[in-house]
């Protein structure tokens, strides 16, 4: 009884003195709240298409690779509906280095990369999980449920640019800023964690989120005409170009003659079923892989009377939103320009 005294009595005020949601934090970090919301970490179950996939996942797998969807995208944590802050910022560490298997605490201080100890509003301190990859890469290795499998990690620690972190490329510092409209300017990291797709609780079409991403994908990869082939280099992405549900992106390569336009080559991975190709996972039985690994190329020849060739790319396959009975999303989509190489006689 006296130890438990003793114990209460040291125990530093860890415990949040307010609510744990991404709404409570807002409330004082204005500016990564607003991020936060916009990223896909806040609209983590807000997808058209995830929504879509989640019954047909139940009828192909079973209910209980449903609930496995949800574990992921709306782990939960803190009372959130979606991804929130203390998805990250209290998490102490992990059960398993895969498929969200987190441990999140919220009777510990949260990290902070400050370390600044007891506040007048909370604690923190930096454990050193919060700017490892290793967070990320909990939610972002999948082993399933089935054939859904994403492996951005083990992508990233073959690749020569093992040595940048998720944080590295994905959190970029956006200069000093207040943490609260009260407290003087500190070194910040931007929370829209810009990845490749839209915006979809809030705008999808909005230009500015669409520049982000064509800006990100264009500096993953490079695209040259020699010699009569067009190439297609992963020069930036560290992971696989595209990584994680790279089954339903579109990345191609589009060739400008006197005939029209032409599509030379498509990267991304395709299922397969008997060895025909279907637009979703659930109805296949295995998966062709197209991502380009960090350093490599897909080349294709180009024909005769090109004048201009065209990396384009679409978060989702137009085939897959129609299965999916979502076409009309199609329009909302931007297509991204990603790099145009004019070809010159
Ligand atoms: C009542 C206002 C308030 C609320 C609510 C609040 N914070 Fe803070 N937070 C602060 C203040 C003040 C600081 C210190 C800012 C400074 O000194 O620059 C801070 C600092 C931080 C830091 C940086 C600390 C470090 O050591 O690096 C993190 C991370 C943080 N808060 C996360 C959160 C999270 C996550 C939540 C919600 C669970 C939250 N905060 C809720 C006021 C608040
Ligand atoms: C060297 C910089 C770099 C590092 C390190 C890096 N990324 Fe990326 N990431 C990119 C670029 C560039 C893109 C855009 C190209 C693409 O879509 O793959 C991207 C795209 C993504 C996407 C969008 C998915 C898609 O369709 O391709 C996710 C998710 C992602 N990264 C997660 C991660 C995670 C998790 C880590 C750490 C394990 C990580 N990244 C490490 C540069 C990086
Ligand atoms: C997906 C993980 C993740 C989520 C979700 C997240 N953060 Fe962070 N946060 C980080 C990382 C990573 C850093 C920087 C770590 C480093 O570089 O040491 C950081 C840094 C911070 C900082 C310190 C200042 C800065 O910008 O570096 C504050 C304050 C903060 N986050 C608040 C929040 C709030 C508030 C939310 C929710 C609205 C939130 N974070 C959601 C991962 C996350
Ligand atoms: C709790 C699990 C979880 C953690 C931790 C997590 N993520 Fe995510 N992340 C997700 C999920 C789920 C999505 C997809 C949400 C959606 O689009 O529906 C996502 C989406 C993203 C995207 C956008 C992908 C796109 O194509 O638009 C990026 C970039 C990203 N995460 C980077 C990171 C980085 C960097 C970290 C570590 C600082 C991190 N994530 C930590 C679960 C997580
Ligand atoms: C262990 C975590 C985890 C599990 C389990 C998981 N996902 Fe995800 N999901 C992610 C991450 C991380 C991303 C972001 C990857 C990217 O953008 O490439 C993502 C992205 C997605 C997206 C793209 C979101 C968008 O905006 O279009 C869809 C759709 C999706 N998942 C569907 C599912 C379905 C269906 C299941 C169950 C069969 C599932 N996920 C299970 C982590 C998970």
């Amino acid at each position: 009884m006296i130890a438990l005294l003793v114990g209460l009595a040291c125990a530093p005020d860890a415990a949040l003195p307010f609510g744990s949601t991404a709404e409570d934090c807002a409330s004082c970090h204005v500016a990564h709240g607003d991020e936060w919301a916009a990223s896909r970490h806040g609209q983590s179950t807000g997808s058209p298409v995830f929504q879509a996939m989640l019954p047909a996942v139940e009828d192909a797998w079973g209910g209980f690779a449903r609930k496995t969807c949800e574990g992921c995208h709306a782990p939960g944590h803190g009372g959130d509906t979606t991804i929130g802050c203390v998805s990250c910022h209290a998490a102490d560490g992990n059960h398993a280095e895969r498929d969200g298997k987190l441990a999140v605490d919220l009777t510990e201080p949260l990290s902070g990369p400050f370390g600044l100890g007891a506040g007048e509003a909370h604690t923190t301190i930096d454990r050193g999980f919060l700017d490892d990859s290793a967070l990320c890469a909990t939610c972002h290795t999948v082993t399933g449920p089935e054939l859904l499998v994403e492996d951005t990690m083990a992508e990233l620690a073959a690749s020569d640019l093992a040595d940048r972190s998720c944080v590295d490329c994905h959190l970029p510092v956006v200069g000093a800023r207040a943490l609260t409209p009260e407290t003087a300017p500190r070194v910040s990291h931007d929370h829209r964690m810009v990845g490749v797709d839209p915006p979809w609780d809030t705008d999808p079409t909005d230009p500015v989120a669409a520049e982000a991403t064509r800006a990100l994908l264009a500096s993953a990869l490079t695209l040259r005409v020699e010699a009569g082939e067009v190439v297609v280099t992963n020069t930036g992405g560290g992971h696989r170009v595209p990584t994680g549900v790279s089954f339903l992106r579109d990345l191609w390569v589009d060739a400008d003659g006197i005939d029209g336009t032409t599509t030379l080559l498509r990267l991304g991975d395709q299922p397969t079923h008997g060895g025909v190709d279907v637009p979703l996972l659930v109805d296949a039985d295995a998966v062709r892989h197209g991502s380009l690994a960090s350093g490599e190329s897909a080349r294709a020849t180009l024909p005769a009377a090109t004048t201009a060739v065209h990396l384009r790319a679409r978060a989702v396959r137009l085939d897959v939103l129609d299965a999916l009975d979502l076409s009309a999303l199609a329009e909302t989509l931007p297509v991204h320009e990603i790099a145009t190489v004019t070809v010159g006689n």
